[in-house]
């Protein structure tokens, strides 16, 4: 297919247009560089312009026909989003809606959408399923609850078809050693730890020693981003066979704490992790752990990389190797 993949220079973004072309599609990537970055870009075209522009969008689909559009673009720090919800409300809104709008004027009605364990908000039910209740509490994932919705009128109105994917805690890096997580600010737990032990931050802090968890720190489902990207392609065949839309969880089902986190990478790395302990970071709720059925059956999708040695280590020989 020739597929149109947003954000592509960014983290999960490069590592999907890396398995999207392993499998012979075509992909272009649109990517305004705010956060993404030129070592990320593999092959194919590159688009450098912003979601936000109507005319940049509308000029690469004039100019290029697809089959497909991947969604990844978007502003996802969850503290930043509480200090400054009309930036996200009016990035990840508009900019997805300008999009959409322009897929509809060039009949391109399959899209797979990055949205987030986010949209569940406090969870009532462990392991969460897709049928959970949504009430996303911050704006990052309020905003990725909108863009779901609008997809289901897009969908009753329009025909689109669309895959939502909804990620739990994305880590580790290509095991190739090619690409891997470059945030700035860095705001994740395994590269905070691991920049930390690089040297490359000044303190490490662990955030919450009093959660309702067997060792007091938040537990989380950390799911490989290859195992991600895995995902994305298999949604684009679902797509192409004219598949019904579908909201997917993408994790493992299996929980790790803080704490656990800390001791894997004292393992692999030899290093002993100094830490701060702090309260808890606004909005962090104790446990999030989904249910990966819907993802197996739908798709035919399994972890296969997501077993925490190979997230760390992959994570480590990439931030060891690209200062
Ligand atoms: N943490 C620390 N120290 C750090 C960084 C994180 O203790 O330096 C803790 C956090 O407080 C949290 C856990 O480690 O308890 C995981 O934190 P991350 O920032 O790695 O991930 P989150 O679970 O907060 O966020 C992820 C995604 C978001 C998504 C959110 C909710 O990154 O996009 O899950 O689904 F919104």
């Amino acid at each position: 297919m020739k597929i149109l993949v947003t954000g592509g220079a960014g983290y999960i973004g490069s590592h999907t247009v890396k398995e999207l072309l392993k499998k012979k599609h075509e992909v272009t990537i649109f990517d305004n560089f705010s956060s993404g970055k030129k070592e990320l870009v593999l092959k194919g075209e590159l688009f450098t312009g912003d979601l936000m522009d109507k005319k940049a969008v509308e000029k690469v689909f004039s100019q290029k026909k697809f089959d497909a559009v991947c969604h990844f673009a978007s502003l996802i720090a969850v503290g930043e989003s509480y200090q400054d919800p009309g930036k996200y409300y009016s990035h990840n809104l508009i900019s997805s809606l300008n999009l959409l709008e322009s897929m509809r004027q060039h009949g391109v009605k399959r899209f797979v959408f990055s949205s987030s364990a986010a949209v569940y908000g406090i969870p009532r039910e462990i392991p969460i399923t897709e049928s959970h209740p949504l009430d996303p509490f911050n704006p990052y994932g309020k905003s990725k609850a909108f863009v779901e919705r609008i997809l289901e009128d897009y969908e009753r109105a329009y025909g689109f078809r669309f895959v939502s994917l909804r990620y739990f805690n994305a880590a580790g890096a290509d095991p190739d050693g090619r690409l891997g997580e470059l945030h700035d600010p860095e705001t994740h737990l395994i590269p905070n730890i691991l920049l930390f032990l690089l040297g490359k931050k000044n303190s490490f802090y662990v955030f919450g020693t009093d959660f309702p968890t067997d060792d007091g720190t938040a537990v989380r489902d950390y799911i490989h981003v290859k195992d991600l990207a895995r995902a994305h392609v298999l949604a684009l065949k679902k797509l192409e066979d004219d598949t019904e839309s579908a909201f997917i969880n993408l994790g493992t089902n299996r929980g790790l704490s803080v704490l656990e986190i800390i001791r894997k990478v004292e393992e692999i790395t030899g290093r002993k992790v100094r830490y701060i302990k702090k309260p808890v970071r606004k909005g962090d709720v104790p446990v999030l752990r989904a249910s990966r059925d819907k993802a197996e059956r739908f798709l035919g999708w399994k972890p296969a990389f997501s077993d925490i040695k190979t997230i760390i280590q992959t994570a480590w020989d990439w931030h060891s190797k690209h200062p």
